[in-house]
């Protein structure tokens, strides 16, 4: 449906999730063979996002809510990708150091108990997944370009078109001018560009966003020692990503990555953190929370 307009549009999203939520939910009650009695609290997401998409949410919470007489609470998204990590490890526990990386956040955060995030770092302008999604649509991969950019690179050489590893002082990351760069390198290369200067390119650009990412988590864990390292979102699925966070992490704590259903956007993250993560909280959408 987004694919011809080469990213998602907000309005034919909300349309979407309004045409398929009350058959997707008939499906997932059945699949998961549930009785609506089963259960004791509804959980949705609030913010952040696209604000058509979270009222259709909520507005279908609130009426299975009032239909079957269950509490509803609000759920922060972001709060989700650090909770998938607790159904993937069910003796997980805060204090953790988390890094969540989606389309729209690079954030790293302490989260000393259930229910409280700290951000000790973000970015100064693209997200880590939007990077992604727009050096695979340079390298013309469509959308979404992340996991295409993801097995493209596995058939490339990332010292063959070395591209700049993005370095800010202290934990704040840039991706922009990296995507400058990728951007100035096509063109250098106009239509000679081969398929194997494609996959070269798409390695090396992945290299660098991904060693970017773990250089900042390594300074936060060098700063200030804890047990857990969280690394989740969709960008968490990327495969360079999940094999060096296990060798930059070490025995120095213990790194838990969703597996990658879990990472991507789901539902079952939402439910984790709706029921784990403390206080209730009313169902009133924001687009632009933070991690309040
Ligand atoms: O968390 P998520 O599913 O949605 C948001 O909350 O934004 O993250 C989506 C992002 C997209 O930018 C997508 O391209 C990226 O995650 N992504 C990946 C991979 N799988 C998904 N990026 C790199 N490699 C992947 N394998
Ligand atoms: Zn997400």
């Amino acid at each position: 449906m987004h694919r011809e307009f080469g990213g998602v549009v907000p309005e034919l999203a909300a349309r979407d999730h309004l045409k398929r939520l009350p058959h997707l939910l008939d499906l997932a009650v059945e699949t998961a063979g549930v009785k609506t009695g089963d259960f004791d609290l509804l959980a949705v997401t609030r913010g952040p996002g696209l604000v058509g998409c979270l009222l259709v949410g909520v507005g279908v919470g609130e009426g299975l809510a009032a239909a079957w007489s269950k509490p509803l609470t609000g759920v922060n998204h972001l709060w989700g990708h650090i909770y998938a990590a607790m159904l993937t490890r069910a003796d997980l526990e805060p204090p953790l150091l988390g890094l969540v990386v989606s389309g729209a956040h690079s954030d790293l955060v302490r989260m000393p108990v259930h229910g409280h995030f700290e951000v000790i770092g973000r970015t100064r302008d693209d997200a880590a997944g939007e990077a992604f999604d727009k050096a695979a649509r340079m390298l013309g991969l469509g959308f979404p370009g992340g996991p295409a950019l993801d097995r493209l690179a596995r058939h490339g050489d990332p010292r063959r078109q070395p591209l700049p590893r993005p370095s800010l002082p202290g934990l704040e990351y840039s991706f922009s001018g990296l995507k400058t760069a990728l951007l100035y390198r096509l063109r250098d290369l106009g239509g000679s560009a081969t398929d194997r200067d494609r996959a070269d390119l798409a390695a090396a650009f992945e290299q660098s966003v991904v060693e970017s990412l773990l250089e900042k988590l390594e300074t936060a864990l060098d700063e200030q020692p804890v047990a857990e390292v969280v690394v989740a979102g969709g960008v968490a699925a990327n495969s360079l990503l999940r094999r060096r966070a296990q060798e930059v992490v070490g025995n120095r704590a213990r790194l838990t990555m969703p597996p990658l259903e879990l990472c991507t956007d789901n539902a079952a993250m939402i439910a984790a953190a709706g029921s784990l993560g403390g206080a209730f909280r009313p169902a009133e959408v924001d687009p632009s929370l933070g991690w309040d």
